[in-house]
């Protein structure tokens, strides 16, 4: 727990950050208590939220009622109205047609989307939705225990090198932190994952990684199909044998207009499979578009191509690029599932797309290599991929 001096610190911390930058700056030069709040003092935040693992979360719990300073987005960031367009026009794709009759139909639809958005809405699609709706309830139980019980998974502390606690995505390296506390769960097999996974999730988390992994091999069979590609099984394994099941939490926040959930990325997997609850906030932008929100639809999932497929396909698919609003309408839990290849795979545009298409945009890396990279940045949109771009 932190002591009651430092909690007085970041009740101090707690000014409300006025819009206008230069006028506010000066409010503080002459305001000696404020001045404590000042940018120097970023540390002891720093501190109490991510090394000591209280997260974003055990902020609110102590009583912050206005955004402190480290969590403040520059203006270019920022999502200023709650509800842009949402993405209405994309159907949710009914996956239970995928292998009947209208298997073309569907097919198209996937294809479709995994070129244009990079995202789209799936049901029917044989995870259970009571699973679903426990998944959202194991999520709270992890994140309303009190900090002492998660700090042990924190990265510096945890035996197990498959669960990951934590806050934002590299904390030391960003301008601001992103308002979002997450647990990670890297998958190896059943027994290693019931053994140290956190035990209000581990059951769940393994069924929805299972359940979902015949929807993520189906998919990405039909999006090769469109481009002539038959993949072995055993290729199909490796390039979905990185997988890691994600419970993120983000808390109510008392000025959304200022912060960011998670900012402006892409994955950089395969696939992704998305679980969202009913508060909504996901934002997607298209290569040439507007932002445009995916609007929770109970029992569905949203599933969205990563780097990884983009590459493989010479950028026939899109990795899309997206967001996470914040909300003070409560606190919104996501579940996604990366799914990537094995660190020792090589990765680079398939031959035969190659070939249709007389040009190889991407050249070919060791995925432990594009890993490394994308995890030594802030989320900073879909630069990630420049580390695989050909020259
Ligand atoms: C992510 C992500 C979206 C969400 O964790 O990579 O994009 O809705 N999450 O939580
Ligand atoms: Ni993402």
């Amino acid at each position: 727990m932190i002591p009651s001096t430092d909690l007085h610190t970041f009740s101090r911390y707690i000014y409300t950050v006025s819009l206008l930058g230069p006028l506010n700056i000066h409010f503080q030069k002459k305001n000696i208590e404020t001045m404590a709040a000042n940018y120097e003092d970023r540390d002891p935040l720093f501190n109490f939220v991510v090394k000591e693992g209280n997260a974003v979360k055990g902020l609110i719990d102590s009583g912050m009622s206005c955004v402190p300073q480290p969590f403040v987005q520059p203006l270019s960031e920022r999502i200023a109205t709650p509800n842009g367009q949402t993405c209405e026009a994309v159907q949710p794709i009914d996956l239970s047609q995928i292998d009947g009759p209208c298997h073309t139909e569907v097919a198209k639809q996937i294809v479709e989307a995994a070129e244009t958005l990079g995202f789209f809405q799936v049901v029917n699609h044989g995870v259970s939705v009571e699973l679903l709706e426990l998944l959202k309830m194991s999520a709270h139980e992890f994140f309303e225990q009190p900090p002492e019980n998660k700090a042990v998974y924190l990265k510096e502390v945890c035996p197990s090198k498959l669960v990951k606690y934590g806050t934002s995505f590299v904390p030391e390296k960003e301008k601001a932190i992103e308002w979002k506390d997450y647990v990670s769960m890297l998958y190896t097999n059943d027994d290693e994952a019931l053994q140290h996974w956190p035990l209000q999730c581990r059951e769940v988390a393994l069924d929805f990684l299972k359940s979902s992994m015949a929807v993520v091999k189906r998919i990405v069979e039909v999006l090769m199909e469109d481009v002539g590609v038959i993949l072995e099984e055993e290729r199909m394994n490796s390039l979905v044998g990185t997988k890691m099941v994600n419970m993120n939490y983000y808390p109510t926040c008392p000025s959304p207009g200022l912060t960011i959930g998670v900012g402006r990325h892409s994955d950089m997997g395969m696939l992704t499979v998305l679980l969202q609850d009913g508060i909504g906030g996901l934002y997607v932008k298209p290569d040439n578009g507007d932002w445009a929100e995916i609007p929770p639809l109970n029992g569905a999932l949203v599933i969205n191509v990563g780097d990884t497929l983009q590459i493989l396909s010479n950028g026939k698919y899109k990795s899309a690029e997206h967001r996470v609003r914040t909300t003070n309408i409560g606190s919104r839990v996501s579940v996604p599932i990366f799914t990537a290849p094995n660190p020792s795979e090589k990765i680079g545009p398939l031959p035969e797309v190659v070939e249709r298409d007389g040009v190889a945009r991407y050249k070919d890396v060791l995925f432990q290599d594009y890993m490394n990279n994308f995890f030594s940045q802030p989320h900073d949109g879909k630069k990630s991929l420049d580390f695989a771009r050909a020259d």
